[in-house]
């Protein structure tokens, strides 16, 4: 299209100029091209154009980019409107959906209306079953984009290299990571049961002077892992360790133990509580809970510790996300001695 080439020291009289005589095309950003700025201009107006250098070039349009929704509605029927779910993660450059199965026909469109609406999204993939397994890792489909699963996420000044075809990672835990890195102190040493690519681990390393022990049994999620330390800056310490956290924890050693494996942490109760020193500490227990019980498992907390001869206080509950309809993943915050 049509550009006006001004010296930018110009441009901003030149705009004016345009503007009043209706020739600058508003609906297109101004380039900028050196010590050079140049203006969009109206096909129409290029008999006002006289005394100005004028120039054909492409300008990126101000139009507003369609949101994910706004294809969603021009691509598919009100009654397929109704069934998507038009929310996604985001893992690094990569996108994760749920297509329902009345629409798994139209999965590839729906992919790249999310691609067009995110530029920042590489890849889509679509759920293709629960998370399940020792791995705890969920069957993805590629439906649009780059072939690869290997991406880097962000999250709270961390970089953490993963594949999200082979290891766990959830960008929905971030909040609650900042929340246990609050109680964290200098001078802890944690043991994380269950710690995948290590978020929580490397979190409390990059921002405290703690030692981890990050255990786990997915020999790609410790391959990561290692990266991960090498690839960020750290205070303090992270220790991964490969293998049964029955068969590899140390014992006696900590002031906090993390167990985020949800869906069976409650068989490693007995577990953390050995890993605490002798005068005791805090485990953040993670568990899955029926709506009509959600706080339940303090009882059975409650039970192993009396079994061992240990004292337990909850300090702190909550509902970290829904987990299904009708469960939520929850945690207790508790002080073990
Ligand atoms: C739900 S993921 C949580 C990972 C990490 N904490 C996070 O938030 O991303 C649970 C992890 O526990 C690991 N795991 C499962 N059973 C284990 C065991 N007995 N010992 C050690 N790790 C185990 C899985 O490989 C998986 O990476």
């Amino acid at each position: 299209m049509l550009g006006v080439r001004v010296p930018a020291r110009e441009a901003e009289k030149a705009r004016r100029a345009l503007l009043a005589a209706g020739a600058l095309a508003k609906e297109y950003r101004i380039k900028r091209q050196g010590s050079y700025v140049i203006l969009p201009v109206k096909e129409e107006a290029r008999d006002l154009l006289q005394g100005y250098e004028v120039v054909e070039t492409e300008f990126e349009s101000l139009e507003k980019r369609k949101s994910f929704e706004d294809r969603l509605r021009e691509l598919l029927s009100p009654q397929e409107f109704v069934l998507v779910r038009r929310s996604f993660d985001i893992i690094g450059d990569l996108a994760i959906l749920e297509v329902p199965d009345e629409l798994f026909h139209r999965k590839h469109e729906i992919a790249r209306a999310l691609m067009e609406a995110h530029k920042n999204i590489k890849a889509v993939f679509c759920k293709r079953s629960e998370v399940k397994g020792e791995a705890r890792v969920r069957e993805l489909e590629h439906l649009a984009g780059e072939r690869r699963s290997e991406t880097v996420h962000r999250e709270h000044g961390l970089r953490l290299k993963l594949d999200i075809a082979k290891v766990y990672f959830s960008p929905r835990l971030a909040y609650e990571r900042q929340r246990v890195l609050k109680q964290v102190q200098d001078g802890e040493v944690i043991v994380d049961l269950f710690a995948g690519v290590g978020p929580f681990a490397l979190l409390f390393a990059r921002h405290r002077r703690v030692r981890v022990y990050a255990i786990d049994i997915n020999p790609e999620a410790v391959r990561y892992l290692r990266e991960n330390i090498a690839l960020n800056k750290l205070k303090g310490e992270v220790i991964p360790l490969l293998g049964d956290a029955r068969e590899v924890a140390p014992r006696g050693v900590a002031s906090r133990v993390i167990m985020n494996l949800p869906k069976s942490s409650d068989a490693f109760l007995d577990l953390a509580f050995e890993v605490l020193k002798p005068e005791g500490g805090v485990v953040h227990f993670y568990t899955i809970a029926p709506e009509e019980n959600l706080w339940g498992k303090a009882e059975l907390a409650r039970s192993v510790a009396k079994r061992m001869g240990k004292r337990l206080e909850v300090l702190e509950k909550r509902v970290v996300r829904t987990y299904s309809p009708r469960n939520y993943h929850v945690v207790f915050d508790l002080r073990v001695s």
